[in-house]
């Protein structure tokens, strides 16, 4: 796949026939198992992305500049005003919340999915598939933090009511859950394309952490790319136009709990690119090792 031209991606809001969804979601299997793996159901880790994780591990990378106060104090609730924090614990501190969220849906999802056995459909498959991907991502968020000699971080328990929140999504029907699982892998990808851009200026100082996080970024977002199209595949015509409708209101639900976002996001203009979404302001090496929706190629 060669570099890719504007006029050659169509919006991820793109319509799609129910045949022309139900190839892609076999396209998307085939792709996603041949890139990470054989699941390991029992770890919640697939056989690829342990080796991933195993290659970065054999050649770390740690931070020569310890951030272990401003971060201790402020990564479960700030405890500071977060203005008078320097970026690189902001980042942190945003990473760690953005993670914990994270932790917690796919927590929550993990024990109300079928397993692989269970599943009878392609798509069980693939939704339980998928989930034990985030959880490998998880520990990649987890190098990261050990990139910066933060060893014992843990992803504690958010407030007892999102937890309930997430729970209770994750038993809704299928259609109902689709647009904003959707959305929410739209919203993560945002949040990487925007702060891979952010590292050239906060770790400039360190030139081998800053590359060695960009790494894990990245490691991460080439699936998390692979997901937004994998998520959209699941929507129909209505439920499509409800998830347009979604972006705004869920991006400011999120990032409002999050104190630390402002002073590192332009969130208006990340609303605006999820809206707008069409792949191609993804690198052409990401794009390469991920997933795209064969009706978000524009056709011949
Ligand atoms: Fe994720
Ligand atoms: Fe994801």
């Amino acid at each position: 796949m060669g570099p890719v031209a504007r006029s050659r991606t169509r919006s991820i809001f793109s319509p799609a026939t129910d045949r022309e969804r139900a190839e892609n979601f076999e396209s998307y299997w085939i792709y996603v198992q041949r890139k990470n793996g054989q699941i390991l159901e029992d770890a919640k880790d697939l056989t690829e992305k342990q080796r991933a994780l195993v290659r970065f591990q054999e050649r770390a990378v740690r931070s020569r500049k310890p951030l272990s106060e401003s971060f201790d104090r402020n990564y479960d609730t700030m405890q500071d005003d977060p203005q008078s924090l320097d970026r690189r614990t902001l980042l942190l501190t945003f990473l760690y919340k953005f993670a914990r969220h994270e932790w917690v849906g796919i927590s929550a999802a993990w024990d109300v999915t079928p397993t692989m056995a269970q599943g009878v459909r392609l798509i069980d498959k693939i939704s339980r598939y998928h989930l034990a991907e985030e959880f490998c991502h998880m520990r990649l968020f987890h190098e990261m933090f050990q990139t910066f000699r933060l060893e014992g971080v843990e992803w504690g328990p958010l407030p007892k009511r999102t937890k309930q929140l997430y729970g209770a999504f994750s038993r809704l029907p299928g259609a109902l859950v689709a647009p904003p699982a959707f959305v929410s892998e739209l919203m993560g990808l945002t949040v990487y394309l925007h702060t891979d851009k952010m590292l050239d200026e906060i770790l400039a100082d360190e030139p081998e952490v800053r590359d060695r996080v960009r790494a894990l970024l990245r490691e991460i977002m080439t699936d998390e790319l692979a997901h937004v199209g994998e998520r959209r595949n699941f929507i129909g015509p209505i439920g499509l136009r409800m998830a347009k409708l979604m972006v705004k209101p869920m991006f400011r639900a999120f990032f409002g709990g999050i104190p630390e976002s402002t002073l590192l996001f332009d969130i208006p203009r990340m609303m605006k690119e999820a809206e707008a979404f069409d792949y191609s302001t993804i690198a052409p090496e990401t794009l390469s090792a991920s997933w795209v929706p064969s009706y978000c190629w524009s056709r011949p």
